[in-house]
């Protein structure tokens, strides 16, 4: 049986598998989502956010790009937030890399990338906020690696930065959470970056203050 083929005969098996487990599965998932989180990630086929979250369908809401960017004027991402936020109610928004990402290794060679220029220039803004840590880092690896964390940091920043965020942080006492977290794909390990969520909120609402009122 080819690949092709072989998709459908996995997906019937699965069906029986979960039908047999529980037998009202697809019936209940059919009328309603409650999902707890919005996961943000890099559309690498090696980072599947319910497999390594170990949840179940229904349980997180996902977006994923190259490079897992939050950019401002990107319309997919942001109707995806706006969903999650206003309509789901989702608690947590993750932002989550991961090492050996090639949109972040591509940012740091000084190459003309075509149609990816534009959206790899979010990552090289970042290399460019946090050059000189950056380039205080002598092993390549590590300052690839560093990127990957410092790149989280700042697409979690430019999620606090949104007035859905924000709206929904001031009424809904402090939900949602932001959180970065990093992927391992040599041990399967997620990472929290543990970002100071709140003092970040507030350091950003300094600059842009975007208010539930107005
Ligand atoms: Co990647």
């Amino acid at each position: 049986m080819d690949i092709y083929e072989q998709v459908f005969e996995n997906n019937r098996k699965w069906v029986a598998e979960k039908n047999a487990d529980d037998p009202g599965f697809f019936e209940k998932l059919a009328r309603e989502q409650h999902p707890k989180f919005l996961f943000i990630g890099c559309s690498d086929s090696r980072v599947p956010a319910t497999s390594i979250m170990g949840v179940e369908p229904g349980e997180v809401f996902v977006h994923r790009n190259v490079a897992n960017l939050v950019v401002n004027t990107d319309v997919n991402s942001h109707a995806v937030l706006h969903y999650a936020v206003d309509y789901l109610e989702v608690d947590h928004l993750v932002v989550c890399g991961h090492y050996g990402c090639g949109g972040i290794n591509a940012a740091l060679e000084p190459k003309d990338r075509g149609i990816l220029n534009g959206w790899l220039r979010e990552v090289r803004d970042v290399y460019r906020l946090h050059k000189e840590e950056l380039d205080a880092i002598e092993d390549e690896e590590a300052r690839r690696r560093k990127l990957v964390e410092l790149n989280v940091e700042e697409q979690c920043i430019n999620l606090i930065k949104t007035a859905v965020v924000q709206r929904h942080y001031l009424k809904r006492n402090k939900l949602p959470r932001v959180h970065g977290w990093v992927y391992d794909l040599k041990t399967g390990l997620l990472k929290d970056l543990k970002i100071p969520f709140e003092e970040t909120m507030e350091k950003v609402r300094e600059v842009y203050p975007l208010n539930p009122d107005d």
